[in-house]
């Protein structure tokens, strides 16, 4: 690969989960890399597996023009995990090598991660292994240890509230309890804000246990004092004890066996994912990129950049690595909630 002398030249990847906001996190360090320090920029398909078969394409700034608003990712992504994958099969080609060598010939002088835990755990292990590393938090689930928000949350979190909102009026109608499920992984943070934005009247988070019997004493109270209906929000991370069965569905199912209420359950699934960024996360995606290039123009390596008291600072991946970021029960917005009547587990 001939380098023009001086000009860094940086790959950028998405691993994990698609969200929206990720290609405006991709505009966001593709055109401060190239506008502001020349630096040249490449994009590499569909996460890790890109770097292990060599596929990437320049971007200019002409590509990473019209794609702030637009959902999933222009790179694609995958959930390869090459540290994990390695070796296992008989003719299995060790991956962490291969993307050194790749990394090297195709003359890259940083490789840009965007992408969730696991993501910033691999980008983590390849800055071990001596390749120059930043990342950038994105997941619906914010769970990324270190940062305040991850971008993509914002969003689904709307998404999820829309969701919410329509459902009192049909559970109203009906006088139903009405059950959704959302995603969040083992983390209750989409819940808990799309439960308090959506007025739900449980909230059900894997962080917080359960009691179904104290829940259902307080739906039939709730039926006959107070409102007619109920929504009941759920975290798909939540443990239930019947296999085969979805939180929702199995919530709905013994809420109506031990209240004899009338339940119906909706799981909202992908479509937390899909679709255009809200503004909030446009904005976080655009101030995580441009931060990315700034590290990356100082040579500063090794670094996730992260929201912490409004500020993008640059924050160390060894420490976000293998840690999760969950809700914890004493959590002010938890118990703002509970002082208002809204129910968590019991
Ligand atoms: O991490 C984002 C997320 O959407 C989680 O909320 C969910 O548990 C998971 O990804 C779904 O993963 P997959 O896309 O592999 O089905």
């Amino acid at each position: 690969m001939i380098k023009i002398q001086g000009s860094q030249r940086i790959g950028i990847l998405t691993a994990g989960g698609d969200c929206p906001g990720i290609n405006a996190a991709i505009r966001g360090v593709g055109k401060t890399a190239i506008v502001k320090y020349g630096m040249k920029v490449v994009g590499i398909s569909d996460g890790f597996t890109g770097l292990i078969h060599k596929e990437y394409k320049e971007l200019t700034e002409k590509d990473l023009s019209g794609i702030l608003t637009l959902g999933g990712t222009i790179l694609g992504t995958s959930r390869e995990k090459p540290f994990k994958t390695s070796g296992k099969g008989k003719n299995e080609i060790k991956k962490p090598a291969l993307i050194k060598e790749h990394y090297e010939q195709m003359g890259l002088d940083c490789l840009v991660c965007i992408g969730g835990n696991g993501t910033l755990k691999t980008a983590n292990l390849l800055a071990k292994e001596g390749l120059n590393v930043v990342g950038l938090p994105k997941t619906i689930d914010n769970d990324v240890w270190g940062t305040d928000m991850t971008f993509g949350f914002d969003s689904a979190v709307n998404i999820a509230t829309e969701a919410i909102d329509r459902l009192h009026s049909t559970a109203n109608s009906h006088k139903r309890i009405m059950i959704i499920e959302l995603m969040g992984h083992n983390a209750g943070w989409l819940s808990l804000y799309s439960g308090i934005a959506g007025g739900g009247d449980v909230i059900l988070i894997p962080e917080i246990p359960y009691d179904l019997e104290k829940i259902a004493d307080y739906l039939l109270h709730r039926s006959v004092e107070n409102k007619p209906y109920t929504i009941v929000v759920v975290a798909e991370g939540i443990k239930v004890p019947e296999k085969g069965l979805s939180p929702a569905r199995y919530i709905s199912k013994r809420i109506n066996e031990l209240t004899g209420l009338e339940t119906r359950e909706t799981v909202l699934g992908y479509i937390q994912r899909g679709g255009t960024p809200s503004p909030m996360d446009r904005v976080l995606a655009t101030r995580y990129g441009s931060a990315a290039a700034e590290l990356i123009a100082r040579k500063d390596y090794g670094k996730m950049v992260a929201l912490r008291n409004n500020e993008i600072v640059p924050f160390p991946l060894d420490e976000v690595s293998g840690k999760l970021k969950l809700v914890d029960p004493d959590h002010p917005l938890v118990a703002k909630a509970k002082s208002m009547g809204t129910r968590f587990g019991d």
